[in-house]
């Protein structure tokens, strides 16, 4: 099972090391300082926006992102505080603390398990995530950050312990199990749990501590909050449409489609304009955040394995 770790030793010590924030990736300093001050409704924008331009390479990255095609403003920004009055307080926030968590991401130094892959796999959930969003009255720049972070627990086992992930993922591979079910096994926790903790350390807002919780639970209603509660479900249905077009399995279109209706009693038409979109809405993005991303296929090319 989990080799040298017996498990309640394991859990122990992923506890301790979060709590105690040992070796835990820094949330980025402005991050930190722009959720602080957007906590309060009558925050002043010109703070805000000095508090961005405090660090230039976060305000050149928020500046290239407005303006590409990606985010597809119709006019040109040419300042962060005008950003910061044509985007309003919440929408700034979001995008800086999004920007900032993809430069974690790409910044986080390789271990054994495929950093690359994971990155992949988190950038094409906060894309189809901030696709969906607008059809079921979400903020997109939020359910970017949702869709982006909701596996991060993942992350943080690869790095303190990669070679039980590495067990983890070679038994999903060959039983099937679902994956929360197989690190419970190995680690008497799973990736949910170590994010939610990662999150309440960042004192991320709720919406993204009960995204990241409870992605793995689609029949229970997870909280009173109406806007938490449909972001879970576009965080699920994100997930299931990134192994989509990974796999191309029947059963993943079917699940897609029967949750598309069940969560949101969406019409398919809206479903399949958000399928089609996902491939060239993430070249996009590979060019906005300066991310080298492994592009998708079509999703005409998913439709026709479908098929065959
Ligand atoms: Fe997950």
């Amino acid at each position: 099972m989990s080799g040298a770790y017996p498990i309640e030793l394991l859990r122990q010590s992923l506890i301790a090391r979060i709590v105690s924030a040992e070796d835990l990736p820094e949330l980025p300093e402005t991050a930190f300082r722009i959720m602080q001050l957007t906590q309060n409704p009558n925050a002043d924008p010109d703070r805000v926006a000095r508090a961005i331009l405090s660090s230039p390479t976060l305000s050149a990255r928020v500046l290239r992102y407005v303006n590409s095609p990606f985010y597809g403003l119709l006019r040109e920004v040419t300042s962060i505080h005008q950003a910061v009055v044509i985007l309003g307080l919440d929408t700034i926030r979001d995008l800086v603390v999004g920007l900032s968590m993809v430069d974690l991401f790409l910044s986080q130094r390789p271990v054994r398990f495929n950093q690359r892959r994971f990155n992949d796999l988190a950038l094409q959930a906060a894309v189809v995530s901030s696709l969906m969003a607008p059809q079921v009255d979400l903020a997109p720049e939020e359910a970017f950050i949702a869709g982006l972070l909701h596996d991060i627990g993942t992350l943080l086992l690869g790095r303190y312990h990669p070679e039980i992930l590495q067990q983890i993922l070679d038994a999903k591979r060959e039983t099937g199990e679902p994956i929360v079910e197989i690190e419970q096994r190995f680690t008497g926790l799973d990736h949910t749990v170590i994010g939610h903790w990662l999150a309440s350390q960042w004192d991320l807002p709720n919406v993204f501590r009960v995204a990241i919780r409870h992605h793995h639970e689609p029949g229970l209603q997870h909280t009173d909050d109406p806007d938490s509660a449909r972001m879970v479900r576009v965080v699920i249905l994100a997930d299931r449409i990134v192994r989509l077009f990974r796999r191309h399995e029947p059963t993943d279109m079917e699940h897609v489609s029967r949750m598309w209706v069940e969560f949101f009693d969406g019409r398919v038409h809206d479903l399949e304009a958000v399928l089609t979109a996902f491939p060239r809405r993430l070249a996009s993005a590979s060019d906005a955040l300066e991310a080298p991303l492994e592009p998708v296929v079509e999703y005409e090319a998913v439709r026709l394995s479908l098929s065959s």
